[in-house]
């Protein structure tokens, strides 16, 4: 898709975040503009301390800005009360993060339909969701495992399908491959690409790994609390993958 004929799904403008007060301040974003479209992957990339973590949170709802303006699906969540926030963050929002998180006593299976227990669902339909979920993923043969069994692309798998599994419109990834090694970490971002960029849905990831720029359509640069530039990528095609080749 070319972003640039959608409407974005989110929209940041001038967002300042400023972090404590006085001589303690940290200025973590200092007016940052930017528009994530649906269809697409979009990276947030720079230095340590740039801000990366800080405009993910913000944009996904956890943190709200000091200044300035972030719409998620045309709703301005800078306007919305924190009971408000954290409900849009539950409906629309999947996150997954360096590190798994993932509940030690509970299986794959289990691991996964977490949020749609959360939604009120029957244990019996988050459970065959979830299945269905990980053997798209490759994942069918470990369904029963616990996470302690798994291997970290394996966990990392998990914790996808967990972000997925009640189709949100725009999923985040905080360092997503920094915990695994080199080829599962692109064998990750394969999977991303194939199960999680969708027609309505925005994949942003934040990474220091270049090994993994080549997945983005949007590539956006920060430092020091700014984006300093957008590179927008055409022929996308080229990384689509087979969902067979990741399940064998
Ligand atoms: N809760 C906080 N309180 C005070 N300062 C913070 C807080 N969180 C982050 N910061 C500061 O804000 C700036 C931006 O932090 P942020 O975590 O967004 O950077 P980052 O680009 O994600 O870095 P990294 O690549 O190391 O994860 C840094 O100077 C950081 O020390
Ligand atoms: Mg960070």
């Amino acid at each position: 898709m070319n972003g640039n004929n959608a409407t974005p799904l989110v929209t940041c403008r001038d967002v300042v975040k400023t972090y404590g007060s006085g001589n303690a301040e940290v200025h973590a974003l200092r007016g940052v503009d930017l528009d994530v479209y649906p269809g697409e992957l979009t990276m947030l990339v720079g230095p340590s301390g740039c801000g990366k973590t800080t405009l993910l949170s913000v944009v996904a709802g956890i943190l709200r800005p000091t200044a300035g303006s972030v719409s998620v699906l045309r709703t301005d969540l800078t306007h919305l009360s924190s009971w408000r926030r954290t409900a849009f963050r539950r409906d629309h929002v999947g996150f997954v993060f360096q590190q798994f998180n993932l509940l030690p006593a509970l299986t794959a299976a289990e691991n996964a339909a977490v949020p749609l227990v959360i939604q009120g669902r029957s244990r019996r339909t988050a459970l065959a969701r979830s299945k269905e979920l990980l053997d798209q993923m490759g994942m069918a043969d470990r369904v029963s495992s616990l996470p302690g069994k798994l291997s970290g692309g394996q966990q990392q798998r998990v914790a996808i399908a967990r972000a997925l599994i009640h189709h949100p419109h725009l999923l985040v990834c905080d360092e997503p491959t920094s915990a695994l090694d080199a080829k599962t970490g692109h064998t990750i971002l394969e999977l991303l690409r194939s199960i999680a960029v969708e027609g309505d849905r925005a994949v942003m990831i934040v990474t220091h790994d270049s090994r993994i720029f080549e997945f983005a359509d949007t590539l956006a640069r920060m430092d020091d609390g700014h984006i300093v530039s957008v590179e927008r990528k055409n022929g996308r095609d080229k990384h689509e993958i087979d969902n067979q080749a990741i399940a064998s």
